[in-house]
């Protein structure tokens, strides 16, 4: 149950991130509903297997993992051996905690790193998977995630949906700028205000009756 409920929780958390991220950018979504429109059409659902041919729809995932990673400290590690990091000395037994929050928005690893870019990541190798350092949502090692390839899939696909099936639009009155972005710090980061927004079909409506 612990397994379903965390899994569930991070990606339900990430893909609130990515649609207020985008609630913000409206340019975002208009580029990510013209890769959808070309590759999948008005006339179905986006499925698992259409996601290599998403890029776009990739890097917009990337881009809101980077900067609302679901576990900012990952999980606490313990030194088991007396170590030298970066002219620091860590003795055997400290806990250390890796805040893949403060790399994601290091400027020296990120250009612009406080904006919300997907391109970033068009045409890089950069990728979530444990193996490049600047981006660790997943975190890394021997206890790294072993959900991330079902995390990443229902991400994504749940996303592409989302974006493809309807249009969003904040509620009347509220501008972009209003739309707060406060998180609460904890074990899964989650937003400090549940997103409100507006949205509409845009899809041939016998498709809503089977979903
Ligand atoms: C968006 C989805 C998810 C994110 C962002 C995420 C993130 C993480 C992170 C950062 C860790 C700690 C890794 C480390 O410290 O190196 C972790 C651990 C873990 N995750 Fe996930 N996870 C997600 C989905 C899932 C799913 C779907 C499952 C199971 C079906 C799962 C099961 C676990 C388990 C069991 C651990 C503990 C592993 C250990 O300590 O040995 N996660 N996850």
């Amino acid at each position: 149950m612990d397994l379903i409920a965390g899994g569930t929780e991070s990606s339900a958390v990430t893909v609130e991130w990515a649609i207020s991220e985008l609630l913000k950018k409206p340019e975002v979504i208009a580029k990510a509903t013209e890769e959808l429109d070309r590759v999948i059409g008005r006339g179905r659902w986006v499925t698992e297997k259409d996601i290599p041919q998403l890029p776009y729809v990739d890097a917009i995932v990337k881009e809101t993992m980077r900067l609302h990673p679901v576990a900012p400290l990952l999980v606490p590690r313990l030194a088991r051996e007396d170590a030298t990091v970066a002219g620091y000395d860590i003795p055997a037994g400290t806990r250390v905690l890796v805040s893949v929050w403060s790399i994601g928005r290091d400027p020296a690893l990120w250009e612009s790193p406080e904006a919300f870019m997907p391109e970033r990541f068009l045409g890089s190798k950069l990728d979530v998977k444990g193996q490049d350092y600047e981006l660790l949502p997943f975190g890394s090692g021997r206890r790294m995630c072993p959900g991330y390839s079902l995390g990443l899939k229902v991400i994504q696909v749940s996303l592409a949906n989302l974006l493809h099936g309807f249009t969003w639009s904040l509620p009347n009155g509220m501008t972009k700028e209003e739309l707060n972005m406060e998180e609460i710090f904890g074990l899964s980061t989650p937003r400090k205000f549940p997103l409100e927004a507006v949205v509409k079909p845009k899809l041939p409506a016998h498709l809503y009756a089977e979903a």
